[in-house]
């Protein structure tokens, strides 16, 4: 199963399996990191899933759609590896992608 590396806000990092197929939000969340509060569950509303994403990775993922962008805007720490967790399907391709749950706004 493909490893995601998730960095916590203390700058902690661990390797979690990654089912394929699941967000990288369902990921974070259900391997116990409550401080990724995903308020909306995935429906691109909140931007409580925000992460920084490694930079090697940014051409293998999805591109931003409007919503995603215009919600990242709203918030203070946003960089230009900023992404909304929930709109990263994780599969075989992201394998060893390391993210890092980005400060609370
Ligand atoms: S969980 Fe709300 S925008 Fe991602």
């Amino acid at each position: 199963m493909p490893k995601l590396i998730v960095v916590n806000r203390e700058g902690k990092e661990q390797a979690v399996d990654g089912a394929a197929g699941l967000s990288v939000m369902e990921i974070i969340r259900d391997n116990g990191f409550d401080e990724l509060l995903a308020l909306c569950g995935g429906c691109c509303s909140c931007a409580t899933c925000h992460v920084y994403v490694d930079p090697a990775f940014a051409d293998k993922l999805p591109d931003m759609s409007e919503d995603e962008n215009d919600l990242l805007d709203s918030s203070d720490e946003r960089n230009e590896q900023s992404r909304l967790s929930c709109q990263i399907q994780f599969s075989d391709d992201l394998d060893g992608m390391r993210v890092t749950i980005a400060p609370e706004d």
